[in-house]
Order: C-alpha cells, then structure tokens, then sequence
C-alpha cells in the first residue's frame, strides 16, 4: 500500500522584507501563488526511515533526516506516538535551491501522504502548525492556490484570484542559498532605515480580478538586488525574457530561478522558446497559476 500526494511549486509576486529581527528572521509581507510545476511524494510503509529521490536535480537533494520530508514524518510520527517506518519517495520536478520552495513542498507533502498512509487524520489546524514549525513556506505548499504571508511568511491569509495567470520559469546553472541570499540583503541595507513590509493593494487587487497587465505592473521582489548581487549572470537572463515579450521579468523569491509573466499561454511558450536558445539559463519552463496545494492522487 501507497499514497501519493502532488504538491506545487511557488512564485512570489509580492516579497517585501523588513529589518533583521532579533530571532535572525526578517518580517515579511509575501504574496505566494502556487504554479504548475510539481513535486510528487509517495509513501510506502518500510522497515525504517528511509528517504529516496528521482529527478533531474536528485543528486542534490539530501536524503537524510535534514530534508524536510523526513522532518515531516518525524513530527508527525512523534506526535501520535508512532514509528516513523517509512519510505519516502520524492519525485522531484521542482529545482532544488531554486527559489520555488521544493523543499518546503516535500516537506507539506510528505505530511499530508503519512497523514494518509497512517490514519492519524490530523485537523487542517495541526497540519499548518506542523508545517510552520518545518519552514516558512511550508504552510503555503499545503495551502496552495494564493495566500499573503506575514511574520516570517508562515501566518497566511487566502487570496481570492480572478483568473489565470500564466509564466515561464528559467531555471540557472547552480543554486543559491536563501540564508545566503537574506544575508546579502541585511548586508546591502547596511544603515538603511528599512519600513515595515506591507502588501500592495494594487497587487491584491490585480489578483482579485485576474488583470496580466496590473499584476505586470505590481509585482516587486525585495531580496532581488540580493539574489543579483550573489548570482550577476542573472541580469541577462531577465532581459533576455523581456525582450521575448515578458510583461514583467522578476526573481522568483531568493532564487535564482527567474519568473516571466506572459499574456497568454501561446505568449508563455514563445518567451521559453526565446529563453532556451539564448543561453542564459539552463532550462525553461511554462507553468500556469494558481493551481492547488498538496493534494492526494
Ligand atoms: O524558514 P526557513 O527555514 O525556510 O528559512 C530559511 C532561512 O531563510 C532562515 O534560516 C533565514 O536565514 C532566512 N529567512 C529569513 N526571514 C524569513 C524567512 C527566512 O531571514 N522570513
């Protein structure tokens, strides 16, 4: 017996970040919506803990209890007193390090599978309190679709959306670390007095009427001066989607995948085509939004 449960990859199209708090976190006011590109977590039962992964980025993807899937079963095992014997399959299309959430997505999926697999049927509350504690974007993969994140991205509020709204991905050469990356952002802040993040109603109210052009129009990634400062290579690939027709060209979270938005779905494919050939980033792909949290197949 199995479960197997999809879960979406994000994008942010809001990410304003406040100053370092204390905890070493940064407050934020983070617009997730959920796109078409997906992991898929099966869990199978096992004499023990034992975590596996398929993909083309699989040979960086840790399989030990570091990686938040294994960190999902143990939690939950743990708090119903059960023996976490389980093999975790991860079948990864999401890019690791990327800045798509992946591994938070595995994290949301391996719990929900267990959750299935084990009976413990779990409330959606303990659910979101487990994924919060996994990471910050972890409630979101649950989620899915779009939610505003504040504290540290983990407090969400649903979005309604109008419509769909459609993308290309161009995923890079190597990884970038978020820590890294939120590091080089209190680095370049250095003295700067930074006001607190909140969300933009403009950006909302594109969403809510599913309008291309005023989402085009609003999107904004506080942490892109850093992810660029870390990766510069990334300033060609943006333009190079710009100049394919992007109506707007951004980091995905704290990459370094970068995020087109096209007109249409025909758009999309022509802007990844464009990417592709150019050379400046190691694939592209289309993927629509919103699209659901972790769902059971
Ligand atoms: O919550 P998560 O483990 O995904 O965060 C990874 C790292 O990103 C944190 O250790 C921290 O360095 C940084 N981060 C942050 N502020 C946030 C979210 C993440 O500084 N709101």
């Amino acid at each position: 017996m199995s479960v197997t449960v999809r879960v979406p990859a994000k994008v942010n199209v809001q990410l304003a970040v406040g100053a370092a708090r204390p905890d070493g976190f940064h407050d934020l006011a983070n617009v997730f919506l959920a796109v078409g590109l997906y992991d898929e977590i099966t869990v199978s039962p096992a004499d023990e803990l034992r975590v596996t992964c398929s993909g083309p980025d699989a040979a960086q993807v840790p399989l030990d209890r570091t990686n938040l899937a294994a960190r999902a079963a143990l939690t939950l095992a743990e708090r119903h007193g059960l023996d976490a014997a389980v093999h975790i399959h991860i079948a990864k299309d999401i890019p690791v390090a990327g800045g798509m959430a992946g591994g938070s997505a595995d994290g949301a999926g391996a719990l929900v599978a267990c959750d299935a697999l084990w009976g413990t049927r779990a409330s959606r509350e303990e659910l979101l309190g487990i994924c919060a504690g996994l990471g910050s974007d972890v409630p979101f993969a649950l989620v899915g679709g779009a939610a505003l994140g504040t504290g540290r991205g983990e407090k969400l509020t649903v979005l309604e959306t109008g419509g769909a709204f459609h993308w290309v991905f161009a995923m890079a050469a190597r990884g970038l670390s978020t820590p890294a990356v939120f590091r080089e952002f209190d680095r370049l802040n250095d003295g700067v007095r930074i006001p607190e993040p909140v969300a933009s109603q403009d950006l909302l109210d594109a969403l809510a009427k599913g309008d291309t052009d005023a989402l085009a129009a609003a999107v904004s990634n506080d942490l892109q001066p850093a992810a660029l400062s870390l990766f510069p290579e990334l300033a060609a690939t943006l333009a190079e989607g710009r100049a394919a027709g992007a109506l707007a060209a951004l980091v995905s979270g704290s990459g370094p995948t970068t995020a087109f938005l096209a007109r249409d779905a025909a758009g999309a494919v022509r802007i990844a085509e464009a990417l592709a050939a150019s050379g400046t980033c190691r694939t592209a792909r289309v993927a629509a939004s919103p699209t659901p949290g972790a769902t059971v197949l």
